[in-house]
């Protein structure tokens, strides 16, 4: 790693202390080096494979839930199968040391694993469903699912609980995240495209705001303008530099 990037790492990590308010956001390169494929970028990557469009929809859902089931319990035995990372597992340990905000656009569940509490899940979880009738909603970790999976309450189809295109982000979830972005001193942006917004825009909002903005990633991203400094290369090797 470059000596300027690692003494710049070095001197925010001396930095940290339990009163200061730092927000992460998250997205699919963080659980990367875990074997989980991410959306874009590599050949391996979703959307590479699969057409949002058929997968990722009300559309989609409505046109044929069991193959958008099937889907769904595949992605759900690859993450039940994985492990957390050396980059997840930082992010557990740098909320001991700091007033975190840990704010993911990930489905999978492995920040929560890893040990961190609190997490707001900007996209929903893979973990959750909910009933299409009555809209109760369940955490379901069976893997695999019978399909197409039925609401325990009233035998309603259930579907993924997590935000499809063209969906909005639950205004709880959307109003803590703006909050952090806004009051915290320092945001990191670990392991994303920056294609999805509103997620994308909270570095913006946080720059904007004053907070110094570090972003951790193989390559630069949409939000790399943004930020304050970029540290290049895995985020399971270069986010551990951060956090004692
Ligand atoms: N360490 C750090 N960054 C990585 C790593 C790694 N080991 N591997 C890949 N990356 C980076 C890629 O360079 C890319 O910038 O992670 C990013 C992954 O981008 P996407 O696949 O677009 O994932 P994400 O930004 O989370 O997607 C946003 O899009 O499809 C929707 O709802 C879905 O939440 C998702 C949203």
């Amino acid at each position: 790693m470059d000596e300027h990037i690692r003494a710049a790492l070095l001197q925010i990590r001396a930095e940290l202390r339990p009163d200061l308010p730092v927000a992460v956001l998250t997205g699919a390169g963080i659980s990367a080096a875990s074997g989980i494929p991410t959306f874009r970028g590599s050949a391996d990557s979703l959307w590479e494979n699969y057409r949002p469009e058929e997968l990722a929809t009300p559309e989609a859902f409505a046109r044929d839930p069991e193959l958008v089931w099937r889907w769904y319990d595949w992605r759900r035995a690859m993450i039940a199968a994985a492990e957390p990372n050396a980059a997840h597992l930082a992010l557990a340990r740098l909320a001991e040391r700091v007033a975190l905000t840990l704010i993911t656009q990930n489905v999978d569940g492995l920040h929560q694993r890893a040990g961190s509490r609190g997490v707001l899940e900007f996209h929903g979880s893979i973990w959750r469903l909910r009933c299409t009738a009555c809209g109760r909603t369940q955490d379901d970790r069976r893997v695999p699912l019978p399909i197409p999976p039925l609401c325990e309450a009233c035998g309603g189809l259930l579907r993924p609980g997590v935000v499809w295109f063209g969906e909005g982000i639950d205004p709880a979830i959307m109003s803590g995240a703006a909050a952090a972005a806004q009051d915290c001193a320092l945001f990191l942006v670990v392991g994303t495209s920056g294609a999805v917004h509103p997620a994308a825009g909270l570095a913006a909002v946080a720059r904007d705001s004053g907070a110094r903005v570090l972003e951790f990633n193989l390559e630069l991203s949409a939000v790399s303008r943004e930020v304050d400094l970029f540290v290049p290369g895995s985020a399971a090797e270069t986010l551990p530099l951060l956090v004692p």
